[in-house]
């Protein structure tokens, strides 16, 4: 169905500084969750250890409210719910995740756990049945612990064969359920906080020297899962593959250089350690400098950031079918001298300061700033850095403290959000395909716990049932996607 603005668009060929407010037909609405954040069952079934289910189990005290996901949402339980909250909505597709620990209880490839397969089968059954296209991800921060015992998990090459071999039995096992695939979530906060300052699971600390490697290993991971595949399941599944990368958004405070290289320098190591080995081959040239040097003043003998080799140069470069991107929020930044030369630390590598001004909207001093003109400087700024890529937002959300079911607050965020991709594609001309709300349920929020809600539905976390109830997002919602309109600026 073409909308009427949109033909005449066409037909005089109006210049692209031209907004509409109809988003295009092939524009697709979703929601998300990650199975460790909803599933709960923690042990059910066969289901073994996650790096989180350890972490929370041995240090209550990390999460906030002492909450812990051994069974967050019921979602396990539920997910018929979940996938008629979905419906209700009008939603095109769910991204949700698959536990490795409920298809290979060992983490290897070895055993594959029949009861863990039906019940992703029967999620997968019950989207099909109300036109609910699956957005799947591999691997959203729950890895086997098992596989953190044996192997020190991603700070180990080992964990790219394991990864890819996992992928593999979940390409073969789902080649008729799942035609969109991401192979890993936001791999920045898994190895920055994971590895890096040990503040989420598995509580590794080695910031500058392990965020590095693990950056590595998870584009070696990625690449591999991409080019199986590619070889051996794109044929037949004709589906789309790509890597979940997120950040916030870094707007220089001045026009001074120092300040605009600044901002850029921040960009690259959020993102760009990730994008740039998937979209074009190999490191970024600002952290290839940059560590490289300091390592050098070190007295180290070779970067702290590990090579990549020619051969691993093109088997990583391309290994997209679309960009899927993550963002939430944004924050100034003010360039500042190098930080003094001493143990090697992630932030002193980027040297700069950021901040966020007070008068960006929170809730209730929770992680999230309604500040929507940084999405569309930072898709922007990915087609400028990148090209010009399809992209997909996987994941955009508002938190707060309270779980009103008046949350006019994140109906304010979402249409402000959407508002500035409708800009985007129209104005900027960037090829955006798709938006997905976190979280399509409330879920159990890492170390915020159950107590942060961002869900179109409110989850009871008090009542057993685990009650799901729609918030007015959810009603705001599947209005915009009826109408494909933003409600105040329909014609
Ligand atoms: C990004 C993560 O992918 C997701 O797991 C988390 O809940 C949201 N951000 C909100 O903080």
């Amino acid at each position: 169905m073409m909308r009427p603005l949109i033909v005449l668009s066409c037909l005089l060929s109006v210049s692209l500084a031209w907004n509409s407010n109809y988003f295009p037909d092939n524009f697709k609405f979703g929601a998300a969750t990650a199975a460790q954040q909803v599933e709960g069952a923690w042990d059910e079934d066969g289901k073994t250890e996650t790096i989180w289910d350890k972490f929370v189990h041995q240090n209550p005290d990390r999460i906030g409210d002492r909450s812990s996901p051994d069974i967050a949402s019921d979602s396990y339980h539920k997910y018929k719910e979940d996938i008629a909250l979905a419906k209700a909505i009008g939603l095109d597709h769910y991204r949700m995740s698959i536990a490795w620990t409920r298809i290979l209880p060992t983490g290897f490839a070895d055993k594959i756990n029949q009861a863990g397969v039906a019940y992703y089968k029967k999620l997968f059954a019950e989207m099909k049945a109300n036109g609910i296209e699956p957005m799947v991800t591999l691997h959203h921060w729950d890895l086997p612990q098992s596989l953190q015992d044996s192997y020190g998990g991603w700070l180990n090459e080992t964990i790219t064969d394991l990864f890819a071999d996992y992928a593999r039995v979940c390409f073969e096992l789902f080649k008729d359920d799942v035609k969109i695939w991401l192979t890993i979530n936001e791999p920045k906060n898994l190895c920055h906080s994971g590895y890096g300052t040990g503040g989420g699971a598995p509580g590794v600390r080695g910031s500058g020297v392990n965020e590095y490697i693990c950056a590595r290993n998870i584009v070696l991971g990625h690449a591999k899962a991409y080019h199986i595949y590619d070889q051996e399941f794109r044929a037949q599944n004709n589906g789309r593959v790509s890597i979940v990368i997120d950040t916030d958004w870094y707007e220089p405070n001045t026009n001074s250089g120092e300040d605009v290289e600044a901002a850029e320098r921040v960009l690259q190591f959020n993102f760009g350690l990730y994008g740039n080995p998937v979209y074009k081959g190999n490191w970024p040239e600002v952290i290839i400098n940059r560590v490289g040097n300091r390592s050098s003043l070190e007295g180290l003998e070779t970067s702290r950031l590990p090579a990549f080799t020619d051969e691993e140069i093109q088997f990583i470069r391309g290994t997209y079918d679309f960009m899927a991107v993550n963002y939430y929020s944004s924050n100034m930044v003010e360039a500042k001298p190098d930080a003094d030369i001493g143990d090697p630390n992630f932030d002193s590598d980027i040297s700069a300061t950021t901040y966020r001004e007070s008068s960006w909207p929170t809730c209730n001093g929770t992680h999230i700033v309604d500040t929507p003109w940084g999405l569309r400087s930072f898709l922007n700024w990915l087609k400028t850095t990148y090209g010009d890529i399809e992209i997909v937002i996987t994941e955009n959300g508002r938190s707060d403290k309270t779980g009103v079911l008046e949350d006019d607050h994140r109906v304010t965020y979402i249409q402000g959000h959407l508002s500035a991709c409708l800009d985007a594609i129209f104005t900027d001309g960037i090829n955006l395909t798709g938006y997905t709300v976190w979280s399509l349920i409330d879920t159990w929020e890492w170390s915020g716990g159950v107590s942060i809600a961002m869900g179109l539905n409110r989850v009871n976390f008090s009542d057993p049932e685990r009650t799901r109830t729609p918030r007015k997002s959810a009603t705001w919602l599947t209005e915009v996607i009826k109408n494909r309109c933003l409600e105040d600026t329909c014609s």
